[in-house]
């Protein structure tokens, strides 16, 4: 009987894993673009669990799933209150019976992993306080796309260190990449995944505290919101924090003239990136959103190509 295999980090998978999986994407993308997406979740049913708001995660997800012909169905937190109601445990152990895969989105990371542990079936995490790993497949697969390779492209990343940040950190332990922070001193990421991309020593990784300086030669511009969901009442905080890390014209004239500018959205306008960059032509936002569904459909097509 095979394992079961999970996607909760993208330090789940190692580095061969995670490039085939990106190259599964772009398979999975041209074939569905030919009308040929192959039904590779037939008869298969995944539940899919939000304890957040969600736009291109609820809807990527349901659309992949259904593209590749399996079924789906979504819960909000006052369906079954997990961890309230009954607990992780049992909620995992039940839905294993019926399900062939459970995706989650919630606050706690630990609750994720209590999840798959007691799951019989994979879990992949659709983002916790964290992580965002799906998020990072999608973006590496636009860089992909972009670029032509994901190894050692300069990514400048610009604002608060949050769950995507930390999948960033996550990627950069995996794949080789000249990675840039800026940030302030107040909002650092986790000692700990920088010291794991360090002792991976794959990735050149630095940290800046002056946004002009960060942006040199960066070929890619990546910013996401200043207050995370669970955390909206540190924005003002956040705006006196980060202010100097919003990705503007004169910022992305610091940068590589043909540098692209990424964001995972929802996106502030006029807060951590203007409106003028981000609907400009060097602005792939869009692109990057489209991906989430590509990105998405490999991710499930793998868990449950290892389950067979
Ligand atoms: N980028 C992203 O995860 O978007 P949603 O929160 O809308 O799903
Ligand atoms: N850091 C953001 C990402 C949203 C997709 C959040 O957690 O709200």
């Amino acid at each position: 009987m095979p394992q079961k295999r999970d996607f909760i980090s993208i330090m789940d998978w190692s580095s061969e894993e995670l490039i085939n999986n990106l190259e599964l994407a772009l398979e999975l993308k041209k074939k569905t673009r030919e009308g040929q997406c192959p039904k590779e979740l037939e008869g298969r049913s995944y539940g899919m669990i939000f304890h957040k708001d969600s736009l291109r995660t609820r809807v990527s997800c349901e659309v992949a799933i259904f593209q590749l012909g399996g079924h789906v169905l979504t819960m909000s937190e006052k369906d079954f209150q997990m961890g309230k109601r009954e607990s992780v445990k049992d909620v995992a152990k039940v839905l294993s019976r019926y399900l062939d895969g459970i995706l989650i989105r919630t606050f706690s990371h630990q609750v994720v992993l209590e999840l798959a542990e007691h799951a019989e079936v994979p879990v992949c995490n659709l983002l916790t306080d964290f992580n965002h790993p799906c998020q990072l497949m999608a973006d590496a697969l636009t860089i992909l796309e972009k670029f032509g390779r994901l190894e050692n492209i300069k990514v400048c990343y610009l604002g608060d260190c949050n769950n995507v940040t930390n999948s960033w950190l996550n990627l950069a332990s995996r794949i080789p990449l000249d990675l840039r922070i800026a940030t302030s001193k107040e909002t650092l990421p986790p000692e700990h995944l920088v010291k794991q991309v360090q002792d991976a020593g794959l990735s050149k990784l630095s940290i800046y505290h002056e946004a002009a300086e960060a942006v040199q030669d960066a070929q890619v511009l990546y910013t996401d919101v200043w207050a995370s969901m669970g955390e909206k009442e540190k924005i003002k905080e956040r705006e006196q924090l980060l202010f100097g890390f919003q990705i503007n014209r004169d910022l992305l004239n610091l940068s590589n003239p043909d540098s692209l500018v990424m964001h995972c959205l929802p996106a502030n306008r006029e807060r951590e990136i203007t409106a003028e960059v981000m609907d400009g032509p060097r602005s792939i936002v869009y692109d990057q959103a489209e991906n989430r569904l590509h990105a998405q459909k490999a991710i499930l097509a793998q868990l449950e190509r290892w389950r067979n």
